[in-house]
């Protein structure tokens, strides 16, 4: 009898494991589909859990479904690294001892590389780390174009050209998303600049929308394959962009066929039914006023909670509306939380240290030699003076929400040391700023003068200067939440620059900063290096380039002016920046960076695309393969290059259109192609640039869609946007 009830049991058992095996819910079956997967998850969802996953739960995670097992989603700051654990509802670091991170350079630095495999590179190395930090959405990259050398964040952002942002964030995003984390392309569209940011309301033209401001979010939506795009602070021809229906609903998701999920930066909804219909998806810090306060558990009152579940119930909107939402966010739930397949990253190691110095190495733009003082012979110098606060300030504080715990941040002076020799390297502070704050301008107790006669001293008696200053993450510097004042240096650089000048003829001055400045020592100056924010290893970088190490071959991805109104943005009066406090008109239109300077014949200070190297390169005869080509057809350009110095070099060749006659306006030139390259002394190589219609296509105001008219194109093939080495014209017919 026993043997006879074992028997019968054990069928039981292995037919109930049978069945239970089958009925694994369809959405737990990680053999299906996704989508197959965000159909059977909906289907099991309640309203109310519908509506949940469109808010957040605690500052920087949105709700999952406990109930089925569906996991939340963890965010987390910033484009150059992993933020610090944040506490669960206010702005406050969680002081956890686990969450050091290595510091990633700024993207200006990425950008200045002019080098893809950089982003690459990059975007893997911070992606590994924010799966380590168990995070499935990493809240970059940035790409808001730099109108105005004032706005606080340009540092986090890639420059002035849509093309050049292009295509260095598309690498970035799938390097993040290549471990399972959703990269957070930001911030969608037009917030390019931090005063009033919360409110203000952009005007411009179709044409510079299209043409200037979009490029990189569309390549970021279309070639990448962003899984989620954060919408701006700031109002678009008078909505918000959280709730924008032309840039949310028409552009992105009907256009672009986004497939991913809206975020709100944080506190950036407004109004429940705008939210609803114009395609938000998710809804993060509100209540939160930004930085100052918040509502202890106001999340059941998020315009995207209760009211709107009231409007769901009601019937004052169809369930399909909240059903949308919450197929994309379990979209992203199964591509990130839970993605079986994602690797497991890691945390602070020497691999994504050396990432950090690479990108630093391949950023700094040397952007004036003529004394030769670089490369730096320590042999010859008995003592190196090291002058300014940039020298041992910690540059991964402050900044706003990209500020950073690290594990190692090597600074210039520390960097300087160990290549010259500490007992040759003498520093002297020579200026100081005041402590990282995000609502004040905190002043230094030092006595700025005794600061300036110390240094000056110290230079006199030294056999060369190098000077490290530049701008720094304090507010109204380079700092979210406000912009700069001024266009000039602060605390008192200028002065200092300009005493140690008298004192040195050797005098190599290293700036830190994600902005342009005002040069009024240019004239006295020989060597003049832009170093960026370079992160964990920046001492480092800076330091192999100076030494000659590495050879400088960064190009710079915005214009330097030599005055604040010689740019665009600026030559129009208040009202195209910063705006009268409601409206800001972007007066200058399609002409931003070079494409104002050139077309108005205004002389920059340094050009876009500029960047000299410790070799020098020689370009021959531009040819083009053929004459005319049809719409359809297209035009193969190819020049050679070569090394015409002593030492191994990589050069950027830059390839930019001119329309010889066009109905509406453009540009004197655009870029339209790029390609880094390596050479060794001597060595030379044939460039091919592949020209077809889109090279040649504006965005016409008429006819409300990309055109290319029949005429004359100019190629210009050149090592800045100044700087032509060569053209060729070609006709379209
Ligand atoms: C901030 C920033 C945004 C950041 C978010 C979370 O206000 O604008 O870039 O990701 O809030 O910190």
């Amino acid at each position: 009898m026993k043997a006879k009830h074992f028997l019968f049991s054990t069928i039981l058992t292995v037919f109930i494991l049978h069945i239970s095996a089958q009925t694994k819910p369809v959405y737990l079956d990680n053999s299906q589909p996704i989508e197959v997967r965000v159909k059977d998850a909906l289907s099991k969802m309640t309203l109310d859990e519908k509506v949940k996953l469109c808010t957040a739960q605690s500052k920087f995670s949105s709700h999952g479904v406990p109930r089925l097992g569906i996991p939340e989603i963890w965010m987390s700051d910033g484009p150059h690294g992993v933020r610090m654990e944040i506490l669960w509802d206010s702005w406050g670091h969680a002081n956890w001892t686990n969450d050091s991170c290595t510091a990633f350079p700024a993207l200006t630095c990425l950008a200045a590389t002019w080098n893809p495999k950089m982003s690459t590179l990059y975007g893997n190395a911070v992606g590994e780390e924010a799966r380590y930090r168990r995070k499935d959405v990493l809240l970059g990259p940035g790409v808001n174009i730099y109108r105005t050398p004032l706005n606080g964040r340009n540092f986090e952002y890639m420059g002035e050209d849509p093309y050049l942002a292009s295509k260095m964030v598309v690498p970035y995003i799938q390097g993040v998303q290549k471990n399972g984390v959703a990269a957070c392309i930001k911030h969608y569209v037009l917030n390019d600049q931090e005063k009033w940011r919360g409110h203000i309301n952009v005007e411009l033209s179709d044409r510079a929308l299209y043409e200037i401001y979009l490029p990189a979010f569309k390549a970021a939506v279309t070639e990448a394959g962003v899984w989620t795009i954060m919408g701006a602070y700031n109002k678009i021809r008078g909505e918000f962009a959280c709730e924008n229906n032309l840039t949310l609903m028409k552009i992105l998701k009907d256009e672009w066929k986004f497939d991913g999920c809206v975020i709100t930066d944080w506190g950036g909804a407004h109004n429940t039914k705008l939210a609803a219909l114009n395609g938000l998806d998710i809804e993060m810090g509100s209540w939160t006023n930004g930085f100052t306060s918040n509502k202890a558990f106001a999340y059941n009152d998020y315009f995207l909670a209760r009211p709107y579940f009231q409007l769901l119930k009601s019937g004052q909107l169809p369930t399909s509306n909240v059903d949308e939402k919450a197929s994309r966010i379990l979209r992203l739930i199964f591509r990130t939380a839970m993605n079986v397949n994602k690797p497991y990253g890691a945390l602070a190691n020497e691999e994504h240290h050396n990432a950090d110095r690479a990108v630093g190495e391949e950023g700094i733009v040397l952007l004036q030699n003529t004394a030769k003082l670089l490369p730096i012979v320590a042999s010859k110098y008995k003592t190196i003076a090291v002058i300014g606060e940039n020298a041992t300030r910690k540059l991964t504080e402050g900044g706003g929400s990209s500020e950073l715990k690290v594990k190692r941040e090597i600074s210039p002076l520390q960097g300087l040391k160990e290549k010259f020799g500490a007992e040759k390297v003498k520093y002297s502070l020579g200026y100081a700023s005041g402590a990282v704050s995000y609502d004040q301008v905190l002043k230094s107790k030092l006595n700025p003068d005794s600061l300036l006669k110390a240094a000056v001293k110290l230079a006199s008696e030294s056999d060369i200067v190098i000077f490290v200053g530049g701008l720094n993450k304090n507010t109204q510097q380079d700092s979210e939440g406000d912009d700069r004042r001024s266009y000039a240096l602060p605390f008192g650089q200028n002065e200092l620059i300009a005493e140690l000048q008298k004192a040195n003829k050797k005098v190599v001055l290293v700036m830190l900063s994600g902005n342009a400045y005002e040069m009024p020592w240019i004239k006295q100056a020989t060597t003049l290096v832009q170093a960026w924010y370079i992160g964990s290893e920046a001492g480092h970088a800076i330091a192999n380039v100076l030494a000659g190490d590495v050879n400088p071959s960064g190009k710079l991805p915005f214009t330097f002016a030599a005055k604040l109104n010689d740019y665009g943005a600026h030559s129009f009066g208040a009202i195209a920046y910063p705006g009268d406090s409601i409206n800001e008109v972007y007066k200058e239109d399609i002409l931003v960076g070079y494409r104002w300077f050139d077309t108005k014949k205004i002389a920059p200070q340094f050009p876009f695309g500029f960047g000299l190297s410790y070799t020098t390169f020689g370009y021959g005869k531009v040819t083009a393969n053929k004459k005319a080509m049809t719409a359809d057809g297209q035009i193969i350009v190819s020049f050679p290059v070569k090394n015409t110095g002593t030492v191994k070099g990589k050069e950027v060749v830059q390839l930019y259109i001119n329309d010889q006659k066009s109905s509406e306006l453009r540009p004197e030139k655009e870029l339209k192609a790029f390609q880094k390259i390596e050479l060794n002394p001597g060595e030379e190589k044939t460039v091919t640039f592949t020209v077809d219609k889109s090279a040649l296509q504006f965005y016409s105001d008429v006819k409300k869609d990309w055109t290319a008219e029949a005429g004359k194109f100019t190629v210009l093939i050149g090592t800045s946007s100044r700087d032509i080495k060569g053209k060729v014209e070609f006709e379209l017919q």
